[in-house]
Parts: structure tokens; sequence; C-alpha cells
């Protein structure tokens, strides 16, 4: 089958896929501990795609063309067959990039199984150096110290890591410069992340979001930056890297300056539902046609009309009009994967 555009003529190109709902941590940009309590209802196991139907439903992305899956969540590491569920889609399917999105906290113990099951590389959640600041923004008090570690234990098993800090104005934004120095001195591309308005829970405000251009500016005072073209067509993150040679940094500015013209990402649920943006309302039932008995071409059938008939660009209709995203009923962050 030829490979799918939309209706912009956006190329289906990356799959990101979560793996669970649940989470170890409690961010508040992400899920404030308020809304996601002991009552919050979670995905039951049996509502999660299993490894041999995940191997099916990505089966048909990849004849669609796409080549590029990232594993995420919730936490993906909470997931106990991570390791093989990633050794089917790198080495049985043959996916040229498998990466992951994790917050870390596991990742010590876990790295060496995920490098031996082909992973190919990951992205660590650090929003802080400072411990108090770390606690607030991983919501249950967490040590960042077991993160870093794990950062560490990645490395040592040769997994290029980038790390991501969403910024919050008032909470974590004077960690912009240590967390900048500590990791060009390892040589991780560290990637600020401008705080979305994602989910119905995490209370957004404008005010609370350090806009893309103050990021550069105010990195740029302390080390002079260089503008980068984008690594591959359609990256989230704008590159710099710093003018003394000693690495990069990327900002992810999906509010203030979105990139949906080239946005080539589909988005599977933990319960296998199909998603075509980030902040859309409803998912297409890709799992439940798989359980009453679809054959792989009508799996295939299923998930090229959805993208053909594609038209989101969320975060550019919110740039155009300001208001345009209030009082929509949006998926969680969690949920759909980020
Ligand atoms: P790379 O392949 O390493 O470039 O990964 P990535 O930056 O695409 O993935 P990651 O999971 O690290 O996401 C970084 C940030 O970008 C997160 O806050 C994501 O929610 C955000 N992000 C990723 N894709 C999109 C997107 O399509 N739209 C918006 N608005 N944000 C996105
Ligand atoms: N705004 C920006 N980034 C967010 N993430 C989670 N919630 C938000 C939000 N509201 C980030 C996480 C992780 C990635 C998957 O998404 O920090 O790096
Ligand atoms: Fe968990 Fe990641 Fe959300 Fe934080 S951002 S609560 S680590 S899924
Ligand atoms: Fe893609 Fe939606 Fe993000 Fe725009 S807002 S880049 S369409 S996921």
């Amino acid at each position: 089958m030829a490979a799918a555009r939309d209706t912009l003529g956006r190329q289906i190109h990356d799959l990101r896929i979560s793996v669970t709902d649940r989470c170890n941590f409690r961010c508040p940009y992400c899920m404030p501990k308020e809304a996601f309590g002991p009552d919050h209802p979670f995905l039951a196991d049996g509502r999660l795609m299993t490894h041999d139907e995940l191997a099916k439903i990505v089966g048909a992305f990849l004849a669609l063309g796409v080549e590029k899956i990232r594993l995420t969540g919730g936490e993906p590491l909470l997931r106990a067959d991570l390791p093989e569920i990633i050794r089917t889609i790198k080495r049985g399917l043959g996916v040229p990039d498998v990466s992951l999105t994790t917050n870390g906290w596991l990742l010590a113990k876990q790295a060496a199984a995920l490098r031996a099951a082909g992973l190919d590389r990951l992205n660590v959640s650090v929003d802080s150096l400072d411990e108090a600041t770390a606690g607030r923004m991983n919501g249950l008090g967490f040590s960042v110290a077991r993160v870093l570690a794990g950062i560490d234990a990645a490395a040592a098993q040769g997994l290029p890591v980038k790390v991501n800090c969403v910024v919050m104005r008032g909470v974590n934004d004077g960690q912009i410069l240590p967390l900048c120095e500590y990791f060009r001195s390892r040589g991780h591309t560290l990637r600020f992340i401008e705080f979305m308005d994602v989910g119905n829970t995490n209370h957004w405000s404008l005010a609370q979001v350090v806009p893309a251009k103050e990021l550069v500016a105010r990195i740029a005072a302390a080390w002079p930056l260089e503008p980068v073209g984008p690594a591959y067509r359609g990256e989230v993150a704008s590159r710099y890297r710093y003018a003394d040679g000693r690495g990069e940094i990327g900002i992810v500015s999906s509010v203030t300056e979105p990139f949906c013209k080239d946005c080539n990402r589909s988005r599977l649920s933990a319960d296998g539902k199909l998603f075509t943006c980030l902040f859309a309302s409803t998912g297409w039932d890709v799992l439940g046609r798989v359980r009453s008995g679809a054959s792989d071409a009508q799996v295939l059938d299923f998930i090229a009309s959805i993208w053909r008939a594609r038209s989101d660009r969320y975060s550019d209709e919110r740039a155009d009009s300001p208001g345009a995203g209030a009082g929509r009923e949006k998926v969680e962050m969690s949920y759909i994967g980020g």
C-alpha cells in the first residue's frame, strides 16, 4: 500500500505508543495528584494492548510508511514485558528507529535489558537538579539523584540519551542554567519544553509558560548559542548549539511557535485507540477491530482511511486564536503518550 498522506499533505512517519496509562510520578503538569489519586479510573489490565496485539497493529503502521516508533506512557518502564515489546518491534519487525520516553526512576535497573532488546535511544525527563524543586515537579518528593544515576546507567550501556525539561514559570525556571551546565558537561542534549495546555487537569495558564524566545535569550546570555537546522523533517524541537562547541540544546515550543505544518505523528493510546493529534478529544478503536477478528488488510485500511481524513492542527489554531482550546474536552497526556 502507498504511504498515506493526510488532507494537508502530511505523510505518516512516526508512531508514538503509550504502553500503559499508569505512572509512578505525579508531575503537576501531567498527572496532578488531586486528579490522579487512588480513585482515578486507570485502564484495567485486560484493556491494554498485549504484546501480540501490538505487534499486529505496528505491522499495519509499517505498511503505511512508519519508520520511527517511540514507546511512552504513563511510565513505560512499569510495563513488565517492555523488553519483549522492544525486541519484537526492533528485531522482529525491523523498525529503523525505536526509542523510549521515560521518567528514569526505574532506568538504572532496566538499562541493560533495554539495550539488549534493541532499543536505539531514549529521552529522560529531568525538570530540576535541586532536590526540593525536583520533588515538587514529580509531585511525590522523589529524588532526582536516582534519575541521574539511571541516565548514567543508560549511557554506560551505549544508549544515546536526550533530556526533557518542562519549564513552569515560578516553579523550576530557576533551574534552566544549572541543567544546561550539568548536561552539556556530560554530552547529553537537553530540551526545554514549553508547558502545554494538554489534558483537562493541569490548571494550565499562559502566565506559567516560559516562551521559547525567553528560554533561548536566558541561556544565550550565559553561553552564546547558534541555531542549527532540524535533524529530520518534522522534528518537534528547534535546535541550538553552544558556540563554544560543547554540545547543543533543543526547545519544544508548542505554545508560542507551533509546528503542526510538518506533523507526521500518529499516536496509539494504551488501549489501542488511534489519535491523530495530541490534543484530540476522541480516538479510533484499532484494538477493537483486532479483537473482533479483523484481518491485517482490514486493520491497515482502517488506519489508512483515518490518516487520509486527518486535518488536525490544534497548536496552530490556538496560536491564531488564543481561546481556541478553552472548554474543549481533551485526552490526558498519560493516556495518549505525549
Ligand atoms: P525525538 O525523536 O528524540 O525528537 O523525540 P520527541 O521530542 O518527538 O519525543 P519526546 O517524547 O521526548 O517529546 C518531547 C516533547 O515534545 C513532549 O513534551 C511531547 O509531548 C512533545 N511533543 C511530541 N510530539 C508532539 C506533537 O506532535 N505535538 C505537540 N504539541 N507536542 C509534541
Ligand atoms: N506540557 C509539556 N510537556 C509535557 N510533558 C508531560 N506533560 C506536559 C505538559 N503539560 C512531557 C513530559 C515528557 C514528555 C513525554 O511530555 O515531561 O518529557
Ligand atoms: Fe508520569 Fe511522565 Fe506524566 Fe510525569 S510527565 S506524570 S513522569 S507520565
Ligand atoms: Fe501535531 Fe496536533 Fe501537535 Fe499540531 S498540535 S504538532 S497536529 S500533534
